[in-house]
Order: structure tokens, then sequence, then C-alpha cells
């Protein structure tokens, strides 16, 4: 794909990198993440728009703290630094940074200077923003405004607006600086100059034309999960080139309930898509019979998928010359992070990675560049059903490490109808967006004593696992409104007779993975 010149974020390491790639692109200013490693001449081979050092170590004195090469400010390439990005700007210009011992971690109050330069023009003269940080800049570079100050950093924000150069002590970034996005999209078109033209149509008519100069009148397939990143890439492949594409569903029967129907009908009727499915799922219900251990269950569930996908794509291919893998990879998933080297592992079943050499395709990965808030975004634009552009992340091996225990048709129903309970209840209470995911988990091998009516029961229990997240590297157990949580379980305990006992999961992550197996 190509791009419009990026604005490079600079990463050193800290996690608000790559929120505030995301932020920048909020603003609708194409961006993209580079390591702190980055030698200059590399950064500005790319011609980039605008470089954002981000935050960092929390000292610039630290042993083995990442310096910035003076160089980049020679470029006449616009700056913005933040946080640890701001006092090594500050110190490569000239400036000075020192051991204040004041230190500020959290909300802050910034008192705007007379001088309140682009950055600060007109804002609240007094105002919160979010602070990180022990060390701080004493005295700015010469040339530099000194636009805010807060009790604990003289300098918490300056600007050099000739130069194209600012930067502040705070955090813009997160939503504890409420005028936080402001400032930035200050820094990006009052300062920077840069135009806003990432918008959804942009992107899409962008993709759209890649996608043509790519495939040409080829052939191409892809594999849809039911999620939302193979939804939106083959919409997008569909509007570039509408029948060339042939999309494969492979129904293994542990998806949700109604989300193999979601895919069937209601996507192919909000896109025309032309599309194959595969019932599967006696296949892999066999495959899994009598397995109890979860990676086990994971092997299975990805090698039957490797071969029922092969075998429709053969049929496919043999209709016509198939010469292209529609992939939903999204942008963190190839990031090279500060952090580290390498990019981040991508889960092998949705991966399609293990097809046999003679079956071997280029790869359009329309979603290479995109943070999923811009895909779901996209998904909405191309007019697809909400079901499935909010769809929680749901893992490729589905409601199979769901089951703890031996996965039977019968314990998929009854954790179906289960699940089927507490997503109904949670849409209508208006949280789905707030939660990351909701696995709700049978405990097939357990029983316990329970009454209704006048009898005894002895059933299974199902536990609830909602969680908060943002990436899924780190989870919280999410603070569900307790009568919330009472209707479901009245209604799950009323509807599943198997089940006579809800319990909620209320482990963070780490310690506990989000999903139970
Ligand atoms: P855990 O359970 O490790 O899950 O906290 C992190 C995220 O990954 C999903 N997950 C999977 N996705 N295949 C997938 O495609 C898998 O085998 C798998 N296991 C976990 C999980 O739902 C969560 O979003």
């Amino acid at each position: 794909m190509t791009t419009p010149p990026p604005v490079l974020v600079v990463d050193f390491g800290a996690q608000y990198a790559q929120l505030i790639a995301r932020r920048v692109r909020e603003a609708n200013v194409y961006s993209e993440l580079v390591p702190h490693s980055t030698p200059v001449e590399k950064m500005l081979a790319r011609k980039p728009a605008a470089i954002i050092l981000s935050g960092g170590p929390s000292s610039v004195y630290a042993d083995g703290a990442p310096q910035v090469d003076p160089a980049l400010f020679d470029a006449g390439v616009p700056v913005f630094g933040i946080c640890y990005g701001f006092q090594a700007m500050a110190r490569a210009l000239g400036g000075e940074v020192a051991h204040t011992g004041l230190r500020e971690f959290g909300g802050t109050p910034l008192n705007i200077a007379d001088e309140p330069g682009v950055l600060l023009r007109d804002l609240p003269a007094d105002q919160s923003v979010w602070m990180s940080h022990g060390d701080s800049v004493s005295t700015a570079p010469p040339g530099f405004t000194v636009t805010a100050a807060s009790p604990g950093a003289r300098v918490a924000a300056f600007e050099n607006t000739e130069k194209r150069l600012a930067g502040v002590q705070f955090h813009p970034e997160v939503a504890h600086t409420p005028y936080g996005q402001e400032i930035l999209r200050r820094f990006l078109t009052g300062i920077a100059g840069v135009e806003p033209t990432w918008t959804n149509e942009e992107i899409i008519e962008e993709q759209v034309r890649a996608i043509r100069e790519q495939v040409g009148d080829k052939q191409v397939i892809c594999g849809l999960s039911g999620g939302v990143d193979s939804a939106v890439a083959a919409a997008l492949v569909h509007k570039a080139v509408g029948d060339q594409l042939t999309c494969v569903f492979v129904d293994h029967g542990l998806l949700r309930a109604g989300e193999a129907e979601q895919v069937e009908k209601d996507y192919v009727a909000a896109t025309g898509i032309k599309l194959k499915v595969v019932d599967a799922a006696d296949r892999f219900l066999d495959a899994l019979a009598g397995v109890t251990d979860p990676e086990q269950k994971r092997k299975i569930v990805g090698r039957e998928f490797i071969r029922v996908f092969e075998q429709a794509a053969r049929e496919v291919a043999a209709e016509n010359d198939v010469e292209f893998l529609v992939q939903g990879t999204l942008y963190p998933d190839v990031v090279e992070s500060g952090g580290g080297s390498g990019t981040a592992n991508i889960k092998s079943h949705h991966n399609v990675g293990g097809l046999p050499e003679d079956l071997t395709f280029k790869l359009v990965e329309p979603l290479r560049t995109l943070f999923k808030d811009e895909v779901r975004a996209i998904g909405a634009a191309l007019g697809l059903p909400d079901e499935i552009v909010w769809r929680h992340p749901f893992p490729g091996p589905g409601l199979s490490i769901r089951i703890i225990g031996e996965v039977t048709r019968d314990r998929l129903e009854v954790l179906r109808v289960a699940d089927k309970i507490a997503r109904e209840e949670l849409t209508a209470s208006g949280l789905d967006r707030r939660i990351w995911q909701f696995p709700v988990v049978l405990l097939a091998d357990v029983r316990s004593v329970g009454v209704q009516g006048d009898g005894r029961t002895y059933g299974h229990p199902v536990v609830l696992r909602p969680v908060e997240s943002d990436d899924a590297m780190t989870a919280d157990w999410s603070r569900l409104p307790f009568d919330l949580l009472a209707r479901i379980s009245t209604r799950i305990t009323n509807e599943v007779p198997e089940v006579n006992r809800v319990v909620l999961d209320v482990t963070s992550k780490p310690p506990g993975t989000i999903e139970w197996e």
C-alpha cells in the first residue's frame, strides 16, 4: 500500500508510543512507529511529515538511556517531544535537564504562561495534565518560548514555531489529559503544517487503488473467520476487484450461537461477496473426541483447519487460477517496537500459514498499516453489520478451549446457550464496547450440588470471565454491575438445565490468562 508521508513516532520503549501513533491517526494524519535505534538518516529517508519523540525511561541520565542525535533537528523536519522525548530534545538543543527531586506522577495542574504559543493558545489557563517524570527541563534551549509550567516542572512546554519544533513534559496522548488530543492536533496542523487527510474515505480509496494494482485481473481467495479483521480485509478486496474474490468460511462447529449465520447471511447480504461455506463440524468434533488437554485441542483444530481450508482452496483453484490470498494482518502484528526487535507472533490458526508448497499464494494484506480501531471504523464505513464490526476478539479454536474437559456436541450446546444469554444481557446493558472480551467457560468435569424447586440438582458450573484490556497482553477483570451479573446468573440457571451455578472470575492477567485453557 502506498501511504502519505508518515509522522514517525520514535519509540523509546514506553508503552505510550503505540497510543501516540493512534492519536495522531485520530487527528487524520498517517503515522508509523520506529524503534529509537533507527539512525536519523534512515528516518529522514522516509521523508516524514514530522517526527514525534515518545516517552521512555524516567531519566535522560539513566545508564544506557537512549539519546537523540542532534542531526535530527537540523533537517528542517518538524519535531514534537513528549515526556522523555521532551527532555532528550531539550538536551540535544542546548537546554538543561535537572534532577530537581520534584517528581510528578498522575494528574497535575498545568499553568499556561502569558505567552501560550500555538499549542496552548485559548485553552483554559489552568488545566490538568497527566505527568510521569522524575527529572525535568530546567532551562529551555535558546530560541524556544516556554509556554507552561507545573508545580514540579518550571518548563512544562516549549516551542519554536520558526523551526517547527515543540515539546511537552506531560502526556497529551492519554485520556487523563483532557486537552491532550487538541494539543497534539495543534502541533500537527498548526506547527508542523501537516494536512489532515488520513480519513476513512481516503484509506478506503487508497487501499482499493493499491489492491487493484497488486491483483490486476487475477483471482483471489480469503478465509473468513467471523472476526472483524478478515471481514474488513475481504470487504476491501471485494470493493476493489469484485467477483475475482472468493471467500471460504470453514464452520468448525466451535463458534458461538448465531455467528455462522452472521457470516453466511448478514455479511454476504451487506457485501455481495461470493462465499463458499464448508460445514466441517463433524470432522472437527470427531478429531477432538476424547481430548482434554488444551494444547492438544489447539493443535487438532489448527491442523484440521489447514486441511479443510486447503481442500476448499483447491476446489476454488480448480475453477479459476487463484494467485492471491487475503490476510487480515494488522499494524500491531508487524510493527517493530522500541523494546526489542523482530515482529510479534501472529496467531497460527488465523495465519493459514501451513499450506503445502504446491498451494502457495501471494499475500494481499490490506490492513497491514492499520490499528484495530481504524479497521472497525473502515468496516462501518463499508457498511458491514455492527455485530461483525464490533465483535469481541474470539480465539481460533473457538469454544473448544472454553469447555474444560472433553468437547462434545451436548456440551457445546450447553455452553452456546449460556454464552448467548451472557452476550444478550451485556448488549442490553450497553456495555459491549467497554468490555474487551467476555468468555463464558463450562466446567464440564466439575459438578456441584444445588436445589431447584423441591429437588436436589447435581449440575455443572459456568464461569463468567468479562475482561477489560487494550491489547490482550494484560487485562483486568471487568467490574460489571451486580444487577447485570444477577440477571445473567438467573437466566442461565433458569434456561440451561445442566447448569446450576454461575461464578465470576476476578483474576487479572497476569497471573490468569484471559482464556481458561
Ligand atoms: P490469553 O488466554 O492468552 O489470550 O490471555 C490472549 C488473547 O488471545 C486469544 N487466544 C487465542 N486466539 N488462537 C487464537 O486465535 C488461540 O489459540 C488463542 N488462545 C487465546 C484470547 O481470546 C485473547 O484474546
